[in-house]
């Protein structure tokens, strides 16, 4: 109570009241009337639109670790444009709302997910979670139901777009320095809810019931299984058995329109919150003296500078997706046939890099690198130990070469030692493959950045340019470029023309050895004792006009 009344005390003499400061907009927020800037606001400290335009308080220095005192949380009168204000201050700078501050990426996010929690909701009155019932009801739903198609097309683009705009959205604020000082906790939830995207959107993949459904949850979760000491557990606790059956349909269903949802929606919450209180978006310390930059900073009312473009720029993606969803089907497959994976079967495209490096070793690949990369990510702006952002993408020179090259010479030694081992089965020592040779290489980019620049901070955003960098070429790698049993090539991915269906026993074989040789055959494929042994035609595809 005590830190609220203060708080309140901090509320500008001739600020429009009452102006909630409050709220989850993703701005570069000011509350009060349009005042003059002040040296301070000029000088874009975190606070300082909080703060100005009153002589006092003095605004918290942007060194600040965490601001200590926060904004006032003003209790308004209720309604719809109380509901706005909690969502934007009343006045922002300028360049909030130019599309070079944010690229316009979390937003793209957000309308992505919203589309698809709508479209979602519209497909569960139709959707059967029950592996008898499951590709019937969405067949029906597809060429029965009134748009029913669209609206499966729309949840199938939007939650692809959402896991896409999600990871742009993470490397634009990484460049753009704006995880340090008091946006710290914004990334870390944003690393939460990167985490929790890509869950819900694989645990979406099972619901079809398909065959490509079937064989790439089981391969998926097979990934889980590597994890060392917990991976069988994770493995069955997913599964709710030895291969994905009725408990898997169950359990994938719940968390994908319960569980998940629920914990994204409160990360969202916390995300864009911590944002509000952290001043809004990420700006330039220092803007410099020209006449636009001055512009840029100048405070314009929210609406409508800011909310005409976003509302500009929902409206543009939401039309954009539901051309898409007009025009491109979303696949559905067979229904599953479980003793023949394509050939190869494959994780979801996000995953897939996963799969690339598990298939060169289960600890370095699978477990060494993937931690490497969450764990410094979520730690990276602690490890950073710098309090400003650049708030514009990568402003020194120094550490624009230093990305180049976290990109440039990891990612290349990733592509020579692919191209060198070909095979990943081939016998080499195991610590010997394409994931430590890009890991090597990643850590002497690193290394080299700080005999350089003596500054960790560089050092700590060139180590998680370069493991993206990584992970980006083995995704496309094994998406593209790997065909039946894991060959080297150009190869187009599962559920596309040209994926084969394997002999049972090479199928048994392929789904679990193009993840690694000589282990978990039993506990990730369902197990039948009577496996024909001549190859068989492969399953006709069962479209939505197809005979049930
Ligand atoms: C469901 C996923 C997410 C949604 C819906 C979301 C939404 C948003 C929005 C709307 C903004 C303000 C506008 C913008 O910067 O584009 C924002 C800012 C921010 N987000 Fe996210 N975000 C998500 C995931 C992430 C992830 C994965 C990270 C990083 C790990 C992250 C880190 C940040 C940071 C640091 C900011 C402040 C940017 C700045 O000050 O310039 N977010 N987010």
């Amino acid at each position: 109570m005590a830190k609220r009344s203060k708080r309140k005390g901090r509320k500008q003499p001739g600020a429009e009241a009452p102006s909630t400061s409050s709220g989850v907009a993703a701005l570069d927020e000011a509350p009060g009337p349009a005042p003059a800037l002040t040296p301070e606001a000029e000088t874009g400290t975190e606070t300082e639109a909080e703060t100005a335009p009153a002589p006092a308080p003095a605004p918290e220095p942007e060194t600040a670790p965490e601001p200590k005192s926060r904004p006032a949380i003003a209790p308004t009168g209720g309604g719809l444009s109380d509901f706005y204000r909690h969502l934007h201050p009343r006045q922002v700078r300028r360049r909030s709302g130019q599309l070079s501050s944010t690229l316009g990426l979390g937003l793209a996010t957000l309308v992505c997910l919203g589309l698809a929690t709508l479209s979602g909701i519209l497909l569960m009155f139709y959707y059967v979670p029950s592996v008898e019932r499951a590709h019937g009801s969405v067949q029906d739903l597809i060429a029965v139901v009134p748009l029913g198609s669209f609206w499966r097309n729309l949840h199938r683009w939007s939650a692809h777009g959402a896991v896409a705009c999600c990871l742009l959205h993470l490397l634009r604020t990484l460049l753009w320095g704006a995880f340090r000082g008091p946006r710290r906790r914004v990334w870390l939830v944003g690393v939460g809810l990167l985490l929790v995207t890509l869950a819900t959107s694989f645990s979406g993949y099972l619901l079809p019931w398909d065959q490509d459904s079937y064989w790439t949850v089981t391969v998926g979760t097979a990934l889980a299984g590597y994890v060392p000491g917990v991976g069988a557990a994770l493995q069955e606790g997913l599964l709710g058995g030895a291969t994905v059956g009725q408990p898997a349909l169950t359990r994938f269903f719940v968390l994908h329109v319960v569980a998940l949802p629920a914990l994204g929606l409160v990360l969202l919450v916390i995300h864009l919150f911590r944002l509000r209180r952290a001043g809004g978006l990420a700006r330039p310390p220092k803007p410099r003296a020209t006449a636009k930059a001055q512009e840029d900073a100048a405070l314009v009312p929210a609406s409508p500078w800011l909310t005409g473009r976003e509302l500009s720029l929902a409206l543009l993606i939401c039309i954009g997706l539901c051309l898409l969803s007009i025009y491109i089907d979303a696949r559905l497959g067979p229904a599953p046939d479980l003793l023949r994976p394509d050939n190869p079967p494959k994780a979801p495209w996000f995953l897939v890099g996963l799969q690339e490096l598990v298939s060169y070793s289960a600890l370095w690949g699978g477990f060494v690198l993937p931690t490497l990369l969450v764990g410094l990510l979520a730690l990276g702006p602690w490890l950073d130990g710098r309090t400003e952002a650049d708030g514009v993408c990568l402003p020194a020179r120094r550490a624009r070469l230093a990305a180049l090259a976290a990109v440039l010479i990891p990612g290349g030694a990733a592509v020579a030692a692919v191209l060198w081992w070909g095979d990943p089965q081939q016998g080499t020592a195991a610590w010997l493959n394409p994931a430590t040779v890009g890991l090597a290489a990643v850590l002497g980019v690193a290394a080299a950045t700080w005999l350089w620049a003596r500054d960790r901070a560089e050092v700590v955003r060139s180590a998680l340019v370069g493991l993206l960098a990584l992970v980006t070429v083995f995704t496309v790698v094994g998406w593209f470029f790997r065909g039946q049993d894991w060959t080297l090539g150009y190869h187009p991915g599962p559920g596309r023309p040209g994926a084969t269906h394997t002999s049972p026993p090479a199928a048994v074989k392929q789904a679990v050895e193009t993840i690694e040789p000589r282990k978990r055959i039993q506990t990730t494929l369902p197990t039948k004792t009577t496996l024909p042994t001549t190859p068989t035609t492969p399953t006709k595809p069962t479209g939505p006009e197809a005979p049930r």
